[in-house]
């Protein structure tokens, strides 16, 4: 297969180099292309002709032509939209596309009168003198010459899988044309696939399978975003959506600000509606809907595990195996897997034989749809006796609810920290190797490649343990870590903060509140809300803040752990978080030489966590609010609640997406493995945000200026034409270290780059802030580059 791709990709490529074009964006009634000629949009930016692809039919390599539009500068073929997606026309055969004499678009195999595509039943013409234009914004269409408000057919109308900035998708009431993208069916073929995403007469988007399973919703529109997206409004300052809702239509369109950005809506093969931007080399996804690729229905297939964040992250449960291997190569993984050994269904011959089928537990997975519930099984035993009674039962769970069983496929099942235990029905030879090996197995089958995650995972629960011996007294000062956590009863914090009156703010997760020991020592009393979330970020934060201590990051002073309440104890920080200082017009400005040392503190901390520990930590949530400030203004990071444990041999964690928008690398949403790198990325933003006193993604704004200065960009720009002082902070009035500065910006637009390798470590930015090594000029990141749109790079 993959020798196979690869020559299919270089005739590709070797066809898009453009040899000729008729170097126009018409054709007039009566003319017709063929071959290599192509029809270009007054910008440039498009180009319609035919094109070449591979089929899925993995025994043969003839090659299919289709008609269609693909951005002409991109070189990595990409296209838009496609007229005969589900009929494409075989090679040799040699297509001609035509306006024919009644005025529609026609395509011909060359030399016969096939016709392979056209627009006849779709266009009402009612003109002689049509003509077909590619315009600027990638739309074809068909309309008269002498009037060109005469539109007879556009292609924005039968959308493929890709919606362009401009295109609507929704309904025209009064036709009942109804525009929505369909997935393509797996990577090398453009036919339809099973995932669609339709706008329905309600002003909600959804997506389905096979027209028929719902698996995402975008919510009602509030004006500005999709309840679902609030990412949206974020992105208000590079694109301008819009949801039209009359008596007329109702549609969703998207503009995006600048000229030069070339950025598509793509549903993709694997069900997912992405936002993806140009970005130099390759496509890179801004933004993902569902989220999680398992939020996809049946993504992988019956009889499969689904991993978010794994590569791969479909996997075939246990006993089972791929049914065509050769589609899961290309993307296709609608088949699933197939069990390796029948079962045996409880026939006589099995009983004698002690064959009869057996179970096999899979933990911590969210549990597949539709399981029929069995209410008079009162044990876990029952239930398996239930299920082993009806040959086609292939599944069930016993848990707070009670017994459930599943019959035939099992369908999106998925791993899930906080899910539940259901035991697989197998032939009993599958489950007759070695005992010993259990574990690994269901650790292979459940987790899949996330290795690292079981590690950190691991980890945590030995460190969890140990402490839970030693925390079973009150008192632990002075223990041998010199760490000293003390374990409080509920009854002293409730008094110490005078019942939780003196609230000073609240975070993801819980509220924060003012307190006073008796040796009248401030502290913050943190009280995590939401069992299971509460239960989570309590042992991630007392775990890592629990056995580190650095300067540069906040105290844990103890705890409190009695029944379902979870509180954590920390010296109080006067001066509260950055954000309250830096992005506030009134009240004292924080003057250069602070900036500086809260910069210099909070990468010394990071480097603490990433390098200096027994466990490199990350913390995944490095921004403004995070990071508190004591009497003299020494930084203090804090909020462990979504640190990550890397073992010592690992660099990388798969895990899933956590953060904060606006301060996330951009590998968390490529879904790839993470490693401290993403902390850097972050800090480079915070350290922005530290120079500017504003927030990189301003506000929803109309003002053209904010559009087009992208903060971040905008500093890269700087920095080459030389001009900095203008990116500082308007209220610091020009009394700075020019030098820091310059450093500062440096460095903080090294931390952004696209790529994780291009961004120094938190140990060389210590030393460049430090004045020990002097950082190069950085080029412009390309990603947020092209988001925002700036000038295209020069040479870099
Ligand atoms: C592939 O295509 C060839 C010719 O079109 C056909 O004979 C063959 O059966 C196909 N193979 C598969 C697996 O579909
Ligand atoms: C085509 O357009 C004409 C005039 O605009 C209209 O009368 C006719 O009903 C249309 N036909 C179809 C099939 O839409
Ligand atoms: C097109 O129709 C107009 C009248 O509607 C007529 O004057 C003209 O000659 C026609 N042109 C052709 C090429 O048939
Ligand atoms: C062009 O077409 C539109 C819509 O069909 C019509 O309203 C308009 O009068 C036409 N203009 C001319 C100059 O024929
Ligand atoms: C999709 O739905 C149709 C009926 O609507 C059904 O015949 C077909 O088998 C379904 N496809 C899959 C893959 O389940
Ligand atoms: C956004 O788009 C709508 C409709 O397309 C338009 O009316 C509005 O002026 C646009 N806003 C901006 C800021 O471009
Ligand atoms: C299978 O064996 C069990 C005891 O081992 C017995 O109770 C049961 O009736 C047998 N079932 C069949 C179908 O023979
Ligand atoms: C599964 O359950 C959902 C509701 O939970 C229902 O809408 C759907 O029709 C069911 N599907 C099948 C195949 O029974
Ligand atoms: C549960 O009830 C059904 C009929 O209602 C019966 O056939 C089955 O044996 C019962 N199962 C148990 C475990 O009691
Ligand atoms: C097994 O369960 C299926 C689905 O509930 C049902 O249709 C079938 O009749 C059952 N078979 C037996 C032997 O109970």
């Amino acid at each position: 297969m993959r020798p196979l791709l690869l020559v299919l990709c270089g005739l590709l490529l070797s066809h898009h180099t453009p040899l000729y074009s008729l170097a126009t964006d018409t054709l007039s009634r009566g003319r017709s292309f063929a071959g290599d000629e192509r029809l270009v949009s007054g910008n440039g930016k498009f180009a319609l002709g035919f094109f070449p692809m591979g089929t899925s039919n993995s025994s043969s390599n003839l090659l299919n032509w289709y008609l269609g539009i693909w951005f002409n500068k991109v070189p990595k073929l990409t296209p838009v939209w496609t007229a005969n997606r589900d009929h494409p026309i075989s090679a040799p055969a040699s297509p001609e596309l035509i306006v024919d004499g009644d005025g529609n678009l026609v395509v011909l195999a060359q030399g016969t009168s096939t016709i392979i595509w056209s627009t006849r039943g779709r266009a009402n013409i009612t003109a002689n003198d049509t003509v077909a234009l590619l315009l600027d914004s990638g739309n074809l269409v068909l309309r008269s010459s002498s009037n060109s408000s005469r539109t007879f057919w556009e292609s924005f109308d039968y959308p493929t899988d890709t919606m362009l900035p401009g295109a609507k998708i929704g309904w025209n009431k009064v036709t009942g044309l109804n525009r929505y993208t369909v997935s393509r069916k797996n990577s090398i073929d453009l036919s339809s696939g099973l995932y669609s995403s339709k706008m329905d007469l309600d002003g909600v988007g959804r997506m389905s399978w096979n027209s028929s399973a719902v698996y995402w919703s975008s919510g009602k529109w509030n004006g500005r975003f999709f309840s679902s997206i609030p990412e949206m409004s974020a992105g208000s300052s590079l694109a301008n959506f819009t949801l039209v809702n009359n008596d007329q239509e109702v549609y969703f369109t998207y503009t995006i600000l600048s000229e030069n950005a070339i950025t598509i809506n793509v549903l993709d093969v694997n069900g997912q509606m992405q936002l993806r931007a140009w970005a130099g080399q390759d496509w890179f996804t801004i933004n993902s809907q569902p989220r999680y690729q398992c939020d996809v229905y049946a993504v992988c297939g019956p009889f499969t595990v689904c991993t978010s964040n794994a590569d791969p992250f479909c996997n075939c449960m246990k006993g089972f195996s791929a049914r065509s291997p050769g589609d899961w190569e290309i993307e296709n993984r609608r088949d699933g897997c197939i069990r390796n050994t029948p079962l045996n269904c409880g026939g006589d011959d099995g009983n004698k034989t002690g064959m009869t089928d057996k179970f096999y537990s899979m933990p911590g997975i969210r549990l597949p749809q539709n399981g029929t519930s069995i209410p008079n099984a009162s044990s876990a035993n029952e239930c398996a006796q239930v299920c082993l009674r009806n040959c086609s039962c292939t599944a069930y769970t016993y848990g707070k609810d009670g017994c459930s069983i599943w019959h035939d496929e099992l369908l999106n099942v998925a791993t899930d920290d906080n899910g539940e235990m259901i035991y697989l029905r197998l032939a009993a030879k599958e489950l007759e190797s070695r005992k010993g090996n259990k574990n690994r197995i269901i650790i292979g089958v459940a987790i899949g490649a996330s290795i690292t995650t079981l590690a950190g995972f691991v980890f945590l629960v030995v460190i969890w343990r140990r402490r839970n011996k030693k925390w079973s007294s009150r008192k632990t000062d002075n223990d041998q870590d010199g760490v000293g956590i003390i374990a409080f009863r509920y009854v002293d914090l409730q008094y110490a903060t005078k019942k939780f009156s003196e609230k000073l703010g609240t975070g993801g997760f819980g509220s924060v509140f003012k307190g006073w020991l008796s040796d009248s020592v401030a502290i913050a009393v943190k009280r995590l809300d939401g069992a299971q979330q509460g239960e989570k970020q309590f042992r991630a934060e007392v775990n890592s803040i629990g056995i580190i201590q650095h300067i540069n990051l906040v105290k844990l002073i103890g705890f409190c752990c009695e029944g379902d309440r979870r509180l954590l104890v920390y010296e109080h920080m006067p001066n509260g978080s950055l954000d309250s200082h830096i992005f506030q017009s009134h009240g004292a400005i924080l003057n250069w030489t602070i900036r500086y040392q809260i910069a210099l503190g909070v990468a010394r901390g990071l480097g603490y966590l990433h390098h200096g520990c027994r466990y490199c930590i990350i913390h995944c949530d490095i921004k403004p609010q995070n990071i508190l400030l004591d009497t003299s203004f020494v930084p203090k990071i804090a909020d462990f609640g979504m640190a990550k444990f890397l073992g010592r041999d690992f660099s990388r964690v798969l895990t899933t997406m956590r953060g904060t928008i606006g301060y996330l690398a951009p590998e968390w949403i490529s879904g790839t493995a993470v490693t401290s790198k993403v902390d850097v990325y972050s800090y480079g933003m915070v350290l922005l945000e530290i120079i500017s006193g504003k927030r990189n993604s301003p506000k929803h704004s109309s003002s053209d200026e904010d559009r087009a200065d992208y903060y971040p960009v905008q500093v890269a720009h700087k920095l080459l034409d030389g001009d900095i002082l203008s990116l500082v902070d308007a209220n610091l009035h020009g009394d700075v270290n020019t030098e820091e500065v310059e450093r500062v910006c440096k460095v903080a637009c090294w931390c952004i780059q696209d790529s994780e390798f291009d961004r120094p470590t938190m140990a060389e930015v210590v030393q460049f802030l430090e004045g020990i090594c002097e950082p190069e000029m950085p080029p412009v990141p390309r990603l947020l580059d092209a988001i925002a749109g700036g000038t295209p790079t020069t040479g870099l």
